[in-house]
């Protein structure tokens, strides 16, 4: 591979010419400027009722230069909260709070959208059980959570949704997607991966269902394609993207890479296929998989791949996964989170901050808005 100056391409082994990571790319309505993508980092700064913070302001307008930001999971309503400090978009407060956001990212020259995300089984709060957690099945996350406080509690039993509720669920994606508008996002992620609730009704470990919303492949798709098409009609398919974790076995999930699995994800591919969604976003520690790979063929729009938790992206495996054609963009977490002026410092070839784990989900500036950029 050759060098990666602005809007170059380089040849690929078999002569065509792929894009680089810094070639402009159209995601639905967006014109990204490079293929850096923003990866949702959860990094519980809001305050204590959910509103984005001062310092959420800054640190997002800070990596304006990505191509686009994909701000953290953030929940829905009160039972689809997972985290202490993460934030919301249920009230007018959390809306005035991420309009803030949204002013400064653009103002900055930046596109953002919001992932939303409805926490399921997951719960780390205190108050859990009281806040009426939900999960396809009323099956805890094996083993124990440890609480803010630093007490060990087994993981909180969620209830099993009844058939009659779907649609409420449904409904908290819509709704607070159309609230995300109203907060100036460019559009918004619906958060199918990890283990949360939408991710629980695609793996049959978490989804023991005997409705429509279980026990068949295009049942337990069901519930994603429903909530995806639904916030397209509501704000537009071109703003509309979905993120997935094929083959999850995170936050006690079993999915694996599985025939059962590859029918799921076929079976959702195909619901929401035809739709113009902005983009699908799959991480996955095997981006090159016949599974992930289906999944982007069967789906054929704006795709944007991450390599998952194990390793940390680098430069050169993001370049790869662009020459490899194993995506259109590349969502970029950690990287990104160390170096707010990442694409520069890549573009140039520069030194990196390191990412400092132990600030992760600490309250405070400290590891969110003191990592340093390029002095020259
Ligand atoms: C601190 C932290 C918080 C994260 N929060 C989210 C989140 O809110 N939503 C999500 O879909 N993924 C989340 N992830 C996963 C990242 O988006 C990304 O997939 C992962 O970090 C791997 O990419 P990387 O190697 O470039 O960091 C989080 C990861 C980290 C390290």
């Amino acid at each position: 591979m050759t060098s990666t100056a602005a809007g170059a391409t380089v040849a690929t082994p078999q002569g065509d010419a792929a894009p680089t990571l810094f070639t402009p790319v159209t995601l639905g309505r967006l014109r990204l400027p490079n293929r850096i993508v923003m990866a949702p980092l959860t990094r519980r700064r809001a305050a204590a009722d959910g509103t984005p913070s001062d310092l959420m302001v800054r640190h997002y307008a800070d990596r304006a230069t990505a191509g686009l930001i994909i701000a953290e999971g953030t929940f829905l309503s009160p039972r689809s909260r997972t985290y202490l400090n993460q934030p919301g978009i249920v009230t007018d407060a959390h809306v005035a709070g991420w309009r803030r956001v949204t002013d400064a990212v653009h103002a900055a020259g930046g596109r953002i959208v919001l992932q939303l995300m409805h926490g399921g089984r997951v719960a780390m709060l205190p108050d859990a059980e009281e806040r009426g957690i939900v999960a396809p099945s009323a099956i805890p996350i094996p083993g124990e959570r440890r609480l803010p406080s630093g007490e060990v509690r087994p993981h909180a039993t969620p209830r099993a949704l009844r058939t009659d509720e779907m649609a409420g669920v449904v409904g908290e994606f819509v709704d607070g997607a159309r609230r995300a508008i109203a907060a100036g996002f460019d559009g918004v992620e619906l958060h199918g991966a990890n283990g949360y609730l939408l991710q629980e009704f695609l793996a049959a470990s978490t989804n023991h269902r005997d409705d429509a919303y279980g026990g068949s492949p295009a049942n337990r798709a069901r519930l994603v394609v429903e909530a995806t098409r639904a916030v397209a009609d509501a704000v537009g398919a071109d703003r509309t993207g979905l993120r997935l974790s094929p083959g999850e076995t995170r936050q006690g999930l079993e999915e694996g890479d599985t025939p059962e699995t590859a029918a799921t994800y076929a079976a959702l591919t195909s619901g929401i296929a035809g739709l113009g969604l902005a983009s699908l976003h799959v991480l996955s520690a095997h981006p090159a998989s016949a599974l992930v790979r289906g999944i982007r063929r069967d789906f054929g729009g704006p795709f944007i791949i991450n390599s998952g938790f194990e390793v940390v992206t680098t430069r050169a495996e993001a370049e790869r996964f662009l020459t490899e054609d194993l995506g259109d963009a590349v969502a970029v977490g950690r990287p990104l989170l160390a170096n707010p002026d990442l694409v520069r410092r890549w573009r140039e070839g520069r030194e990196l901050n390191r990412p400092n784990p132990e600030t992760f989900y600490t309250p405070g500036e400290a590891g969110y808005n003191d990592y340093p950029f390029l002095e020259d």
